[in-house]
């Protein structure tokens, strides 16, 4: 009996082995069961999301579509971006100082990881520190050593080499503004050679106008939208003020309740017009890891209908998330593909805006569009129409599994 275990043991783990191998060119699709990232397809990574019950690691988005792939010729508020809160306040990251960090995470992966994955909003908190400009965590608008993440010109020459190497993109900056030294914020930014990508103040739309078109930002390069906290830093650097710009919602546990959607303090009412921008924070008021799968994934989409109802009738160009890598399956970049699907096309996602026609025109999913019979051999959804390989996948999970938990 003793003999028994790992031998069947041993055995499953070799099939599990060839499975594994053989299985090395089929990328899973979204929901699907994996075993590691390179399972899935491309914006997809493997992973679990107890909180919902999903403790089995499945597929799940981490891209989102970019929705200028299918028009270009939109006002820039015609757009939403995936947005992350505090951007630089990675897991387990050292302070660049040498000491241990002891404020809140807020993302799991690098600035230039996240760009690559389609985000293109980004919250950094700045503030004077060591005689330069730091990303931080205050206790009373002050850094500290132990809340100190890094300068903030590291993480501002990350920006400019995507902005370098995708010529077509376009990012936006919310600083949290704590920085008082003189023109500290124009320094920092001139010094990481972002000047040549600065999109002016006098261009922005002051009464509620649409903002230029994407492709003529591209155009002319002002490709770098950068907001700060700070009224008075408008008319003194030509930074722009963030709320004479956009209405924002409440952040934090009081953003979070079903059904409501009031505006944060230093922000007009969410049904202001005369702002052409809205932005959706959905994140607790302490980052939970954890607890970030189950907030990004229903309860984020619910949200965002919430908020388009208080913003009169207006999708958010921004949807700020912590941990924007974690979901129960679409998550944020699903959350992002609908609202473009709204906004540019005027369909229910993105993936059905057909490219370059009119507004209204929407594509039906391949699966309902294709009759079912047909369907059944292109698609790899339900057990009839899996390939062979799919069925030992899916039977070798269950087996590999299993096994991992009597173990
Ligand atoms: C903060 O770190 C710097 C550099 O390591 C050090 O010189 C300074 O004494 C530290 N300050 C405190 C209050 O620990
Ligand atoms: C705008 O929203 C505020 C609440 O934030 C509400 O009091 C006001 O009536 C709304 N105005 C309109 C025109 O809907
Ligand atoms: C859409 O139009 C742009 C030019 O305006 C063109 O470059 C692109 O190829 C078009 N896409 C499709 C799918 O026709």
């Amino acid at each position: 009996m003793m003999h028994q275990k790992p031998t069947l043991a041993k055995t499953t783990t070799t099939l599990f082995a060839i499975l594994l191998f053989l299985h090395s060119s089929i990328a899973l699709k979204e929901g699907q069961i994996c075993v590691a990232d390179k399972n899935c397809d491309s914006g997809l990574h493997c992973e679990t999301c107890v909180a919902n019950g999903n403790v089995r690691p499945r597929c799940t988005r981490i891209q989102p579509i970019n929705p200028t792939s299918k028009v270009k010729e939109l006002p820039f508020n015609r757009y939403s971006w995936l947005t992350t809160h505090n951007s630089f306040a990675l897991l387990g990251q050292k302070s660049k100082i040498g000491s241990v960090i002891l404020a809140p995470t807020n993302q799991q992966d690098s600035i230039t990881s996240q760009l690559n994955n389609g985000v293109r909003g980004l919250m950094l908190d700045m503030y004077d520190f060591q005689n330069d400009i730091w990303l931080c965590h205050s206790f009373g608008g002050q850094c500290h050593n132990y809340t100190a993440f890094q300068p903030a010109i590291n993480v501002l020459k990350e920006i400019q080499v995507f902005l370098d190497s995708n010529p077509s993109e376009i990012i936006t900056i919310f600083i949290e503004d704590y920085v008082t030294s003189p023109k500290g914020l124009t320094k920092v930014f001139d010094a990481a050679g972002l000047r040549k990508y600065w999109f002016p103040v006098s261009r922005m739309p002051k009464n509620g106008g649409d903002w230029p078109k994407v492709d003529d930002m591209v155009k002319k390069n002002q490709r770098l939208i950068v907001f700060t906290s700070k009224a008075s830093k408008e008319a003194s650097e030509g930074i722009a003020y963030e709320w004479r710009y956009l209405v924002e919602n409440q952040y934090g546990n009081g953003g979070m309740k079903t059904g409501s959607c009031p505006n944060r303090a230093e922000s007009p009412s969410m049904n202001t017009t005369s702002r052409s921008l809205v932005l959706v924070n959905f994140f607790r008021s302490l980052p939970d890891v954890t607890k970030s799968c189950k907030d990004n994934s229903a309860p984020l989409l619910s949200m965002v209908n919430t908020c388009y109802d208080a913003a009169g009738k207006r999708w958010p160009n921004f949807i700020a998330v912590d941990f924007y890598k974690r979901s129960d399956g679409g998550g944020g970049p699903e959350a992002v593909d609908v609202v473009n699907g709204h906004l540019v096309c005027g369909c229910g996602n993105i993936v059905t805006c057909k490219a370059n026609t009119t507004f209204g025109t929407c594509q039906l999913p391949e699966a309902e569009a294709t009759p079912p019979r047909t369907a059944a051999r292109d698609t790899s959804f339900g057990i009839p129409n899996c390939k062979p390989v799919y069925l030992l996948w899916s039977f070798a999970t269950t087996i590999f599994g299993s096994m991992l938990m009597a173990l």
